[in-house]
């Protein structure tokens, strides 16, 4: 599994730790940053990123900024990027089961960084379950190739 990691200014401290849990995991990973002393654009690191999880390059992201909602909404509008704002160990776990979710995005300022790394496993080690939710999955890739 091939993972681009990338965050804002905002999100910068978590991106770090869940790139030694990368390494920790031996998941191969490429941060892209930012690597900024002051602020930046979220969308400027959460576009590219999802790009190139949407053209194979990578096969997940993973975005923060502070509250993860900036990273969401830039990530979702790339074709065939599923990016998922997750919080909690349960959606975690649900939305790669049911959502097949390609992209996973928390807020640094939202959750501590304990919990951020459960997520971080959880989601990566959680498989797609397709079957009923494959209908659902492919009405959104449907609507996106109208
Ligand atoms: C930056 O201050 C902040 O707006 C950003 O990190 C993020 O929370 C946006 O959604």
């Amino acid at each position: 599994m091939k993972i681009i990691l990338a965050s804002d200014h905002g999100g910068t401290n978590l991106r770090k730790e869940i790139a030694s849990l990368l390494d920790e995991l031996e998941i191969q990973y490429e941060d892209i940053g930012c690597d900024c002393a002051g602020s930046v654009d979220y969308p400027d690191y959460g576009i590219p990123a999802a790009e190139r999880v949407a053209n194979g390059e990578f096969d997940k992201g993973i975005l923060i900024c502070g509250t993860g909602i900036g990273m969401s909404i830039s990530a979702n509008k790339v074709k065939g990027i599923r990016a998922a704002l997750v919080h909690d160990l349960f959606s975690a776990k649900a939305t790669r089961e049911h959502n097949d979710s390609n992209v996973l995005c928390m807020g640094e300022r939202v959750i501590g960084p304990g919990l951020a790394i459960e997520i971080v496993r959880t989601w990566v080690s959680t498989e797609y379950e397709g079957g009923r939710h494959a209908n659902r999955v492919g009405k959104i890739a449907e609507y996106e190739n109208k």
